[in-house]
């Protein structure tokens, strides 16, 4: 029996976000740079993790809560061994409509077809340029733009359905939107993130973020006045869709993603649950709650569900929003890579 969690601002819970470790074997600049994350930087031990059993047994109770929508993210996900046993399992939930994952794309080659064969139905892959100089330098290692497009080949090979997301950095690769655009437009759904401010090593500023107009203009080539620029606005496909959908002219389709200059907060219905099984209510929280403690020291699926309702009926979070109404907020945050995007 599902009963839907409302949070304080009316918001139902509805997608549940699993992070499945920390580790990445990429080093983007505005997510883990590899001056923080370096070679001495401690990651967790799998024993910290959730198991596979755990995160099934949460992922029902989040079901039984609301939820019906599941992505699996990281860290890079598919570093964690066995994925597509945890895909078949979660898959069996019964009320699961939807079972995405955010990935880099390095390890598609290798993995695709038993991810499909599990049961996944899409991935939503990351890649930032296809100029391997400004890529090298975006993923911090130097790896080339053609090993994600093998992943991507690999992916739309095996049956899944792809997503591109793309972070938007202006003067890093906003100039190169447009060959990604052209490269990759037939193939899969491409989607312009806006430089965001998570975590606390990024070097964010507000003058890296292109607003979407600039993005489109690029895209077409054309001038910077957005939707003159060939472009037509989409309806969307769910009420809460984090990104703006835009087609061009032959129906190719555009997503911004501006959790900057336009927040979302208000039909925000995602929660977080880390490699370790805190659970976050917000991408910009600065603490969450412990799920793991309870669930290893045995509580019932009623006293987990208890807490689930608890933390979801408290919930207040709305950062983006906040964001653009106070200058200079800083608070400690939770890194993207311990909760995924
Ligand atoms: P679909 O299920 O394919 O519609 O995916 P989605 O719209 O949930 O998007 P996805 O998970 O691919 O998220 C894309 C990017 O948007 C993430 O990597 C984040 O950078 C950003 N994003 C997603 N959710 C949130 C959110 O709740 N708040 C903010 N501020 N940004 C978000
Ligand atoms: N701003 C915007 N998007 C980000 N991502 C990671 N860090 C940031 C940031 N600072 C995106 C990645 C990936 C997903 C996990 O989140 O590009 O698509
Ligand atoms: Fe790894 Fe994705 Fe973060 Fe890049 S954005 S460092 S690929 S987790
Ligand atoms: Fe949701 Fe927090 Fe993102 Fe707002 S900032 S959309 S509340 S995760």
């Amino acid at each position: 029996a599902q009963s839907v969690l409302t949070d304080q601002l009316g918001r139902p819970l509805r997608d549940l976000r699993l992070s499945v470790t920390d580790r990445c074997n990429l080093r983007c600049t505005y997510c883990m740079p590899k001056e923080v994350f370096g070679p001495d930087f401690a990651f967790l031990p799998k024993s910290e993790l959730l198991s596979f059993e755990e995160l099934e047994r949460l992922s029902r109770l989040f079901v039984a809560s609301g939820v019906n929508k599941l992505r699996i993210t990281g860290g890079e996900p598919l570093l964690r061994r066995g994925l597509p046993d945890l895909i078949a399992r979660l898959g069996a939930i019964e009320g699961v409509d939807d079972i995405a994952m955010t990935t880099n794309g390095l390890l598609l080659p290798r993995l695709a077809a038993d991810l499909r064969a599990a049961g996944l139905k899409r991935v939503t892959v990351s890649l930032d340029s296809l100029d391997p100089e400004v890529f090298g330098r975006m993923n911090g290692l130097g790896v080339h733009p053609d090993r994600v497009l093998d992943g991507i080949e690999a992916a739309l090979v095996a049956g899944l359905g792809v997503k591109v997301n793309t972070v938007v950095q202006r003067g890093v690769n906003d100039a190169s939107l447009g060959a990604l655009w052209n490269a990759l437009k037939d193939k899969a759904v491409l989607r312009f993130i806006e430089f965001m401010d998570v975590g606390n090593h990024n070097g964010w500023n507000l003058d890296a973020v292109v607003p979407p107009r600039e993005v489109l203009a690029r895209l077409s080539e054309g001038p910077s006045d957005g939707v003159g620029s060939g472009f037509t606005p989409v309806q969307a496909n769910y009420r809460g869709e984090v990104a703006t959908r835009y087609a061009d002219a032959e129906g190719h389709e555009a997503g911004l993603i501006t959790s900057v200059s336009s927040p979302f907060c208000g039909d925000c219905t995602r929660a977080r649950l880390s490699a370790v099984g805190v659970l976050y209510t917000c991408l910009f929280a600065t603490g969450g709650l412990d799920l793991r403690s309870p669930l290893r020291e045995g509580q019932t699926d009623a006293q987990l569900r208890e807490l689930l309702a608890r933390t979801w009926g408290a919930r207040r979070d709305r950062y983006s929003e906040e964001r653009g109404e106070e200058t200079g907020l800083t608070r400690q945050k939770v890194e993207m890579s311990h909760i995924g995007g």
